[in-house]
């Protein structure tokens, strides 16, 4: 690289506005609520450090009709009440009458070239062609309709082969088995291009877990450890205190495999077992991540002897106060069998992790909050500290804190001060909030900047979604057939089932207490 080429965009962090082209983002089911309490306050929060491009405008789009000031003033109340800094009128002002709202259906092509000769009317009054960003924040039932009108209406096409050229953004859940993710993939793809193409995955716009890539591949002293020579076990956890909350509806029909394992925890597996990639252009990173992901064989449902198990939160007790269960939850049916926890044990079938344990478990109304990567390293020979005596060495572990109290911690043995010779495990600590402060960017602010300027690293791929529906699939097939056989139940506020010891237990393994 010479020194007049730009930088990688993920080397320059979110120092990339001045390659954020003329833009208009369009949201689709604008009124709702991840538009309210993530995205405009994402794209506030990038005005206010003068990351948008200079040239920016907003189009809301839904069924109900909204007047334009009373969609702007709805977005003002959003960003009051969610935005990790408050409102600053001058900043938001001067984004704000950029703004405006447009109704109609979504599987209403004419709503759609409404919409297409709205923003060529805003080029010609500008004089200069703008970049269509395409937000579908929509229920994913209306996700392939505005698509295909996308497409329809030549939305999708308009300066196509330019560096103005059309993206989509689309949310999470993308599909909900193998089956519907490839339709929804070549139905994607026959609209747009796979570099068009922007598959939200939240996680990877967290710093902790682009941080993960740092600690790995700028660190020389982790890396010649990462591997089955030296690491004994790996656990992620992403443990929610929440219950379902007003989501029942959504979530009944969705449950922990397809809600938290499919998609955020394992890219969380993905990052950490990948190999380095030749270089941190978006194409060798999420290559390198398929090739992790189809390395993992596929897993044995059986409930008492197989690698999951499933479990669903009964009444318990929560920071002191009664929480009810499950199936006393608005909007989830007497004979729900949806799960609310799941744990699995993975085997990476590839010469750096055979025979290497990856325990990962998600779960609502656990007993904290925390999501983590713990790196369980093999213990010294037991010759000098422990053999013989009564006491032993603790593993070392590396503990990447993704949230809360972001950060990584060392586990490291150490000799107790006094006469005998006693180890005891320490903590080395680096945290976020000590080294740089608390106020980071939402992981929305990042991505929605990162699709702005094109820069597709932390979105998934098609294939990506693909492997990992590969593997979840055969499970959803076998509880589907189950119905609540083999479905464990754990206490709301505590750390899951008892039933999840097992998938550890035969290596000698136990799961963590995660978090600080
Ligand atoms: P909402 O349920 O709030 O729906 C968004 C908008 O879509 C609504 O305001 C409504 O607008 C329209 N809509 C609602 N139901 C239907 C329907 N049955 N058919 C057609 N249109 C409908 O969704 P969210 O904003 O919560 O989520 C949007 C997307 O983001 C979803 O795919 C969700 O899975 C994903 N997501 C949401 C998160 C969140 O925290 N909310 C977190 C992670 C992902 P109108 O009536 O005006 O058309
Ligand atoms: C969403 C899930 O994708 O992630 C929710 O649909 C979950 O059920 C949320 O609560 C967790 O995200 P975060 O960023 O709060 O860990």
């Amino acid at each position: 690289m010479n020194a007049s080429e730009p930088r990688h965009p993920f080397l320059q962090g979110l120092s990339k506005h001045r390659g954020a082209p003329p833009t208009v983002v369009v949201i689709f089911g604008a009124s709702g609520d991840l538009t309210a309490r993530k995205l405009v306050p994402a794209i506030f929060n990038l005005g206010i450090d003068n990351l948008l491009p200079g040239d920016f405008h907003l189009i809301g789009f839904g069924r109900k009709p909204i007047e334009d000031e009373k969609f702007r003033s709805l977005l003002d109340e959003a960003i009051g009440e969610f935005s990790r800094r408050p409102l600053d009128g001058e900043v938001w002002g001067r984004v704000r009458r950029h703004i405006s709202y447009q109704s109609g259906g979504y599987d209403e092509l004419a709503a759609f070239k409404v919409m297409a000769e709205k923003i060529d009317a805003l080029e010609r009054e500008l004089g200069r062609d703008l970049q269509r960003v395409f937000y579908i924040s929509t229920p994913p039932s209306v996700f392939e309709p505005v698509i295909q009108n996308l497409g329809k209406s030549g939305l999708a096409d308009k300066h196509q082969g330019t560096k103005l050229g059309s993206k989509v953004i689309i949310e999470k859940p993308f599909g909900h088995d193998l089956e519907s993710a490839r339709h929804l993939n070549a139905t994607l793809q026959s609209v747009f291009s796979e570099p068009q193409i922007y598959r939200i995955d939240h996680y990877l716009g967290k710093e902790t877990v682009q941080d993960l890539l740092v600690q790995r591949f700028a660190n020389s002293i982790f890396e010649p450890m990462w591997n089955r020579q030296h690491v004994e076990s790996v656990q992620i956890t992403v443990a929610e205190e929440l219950g379902v909350g007003s989501r029942g509806g959504y979530y009944d029909q969705s449950g922990a495999l397809r809600d938290m394992i499919q998609n955020h925890t394992m890219q969380l597996v993905a990052l950490t077992a990948m190999e380095p990639p030749v270089s941190l252009d978006p194409e060798s990173i999420r290559d390198e991540k398929v090739k992790v992901l189809k390395a993992i064989q596929p897993l044995n449902p059986d409930p008492e002897k197989g690698d999951v198990v499933r479990a669903r939160y009964a009444d318990g007790l929560f920071q002191g106060a009664k929480v009810p269960g499950y199936l006393e939850e608005a909007g989830i049916p007497a004979d729900s069998s949806t799960e609310t926890y799941a744990a699995l044990k993975l085997s990476i079938n590839n010469w750096r992790w055979k025979g290497v344990p990856f325990y990962i478990r998600s779960g609502k109304r656990m007993a904290r909050r925390a999501s983590e990567i713990a790196v369980q390293f093999r213990r010294p020979p037991g010759i000098l500290f422990s053999e013989g005596s009564k006491y032993d060495v603790a593993p070392n572990t590396m503990v990447i804190s993704i949230q809360p109290d972001e950060g990584v911690t060392l586990v490291l043995n150490s000799k107790v001060p006094g006469l005998e010779t006693r180890t005891q495990p320490v903590k080395m600590h680096f945290r976020y909030a000590t080294t740089y402060g608390s106020n980071t960017p939402e992981a929305y602010e990042r991505l929605i900047l990162d699709a702005i300027v094109g820069d597709s690293t932390l979105f998934i791929r098609g294939d990506e979604t693909e492997a990992s529906w590969r593997l979840c699939t055969p499970l959803l097939e076998d509880w589907n057939k189950r119905g609540n056989e083999g479905l464990a139940s754990y206490a709301a506020g505590s750390w899951g089932p008892p039933e999840a010891e097992r998938l550890l237990a035969e290596n000698g393994h136990l799961w963590r207490r995660a978090g600080p």
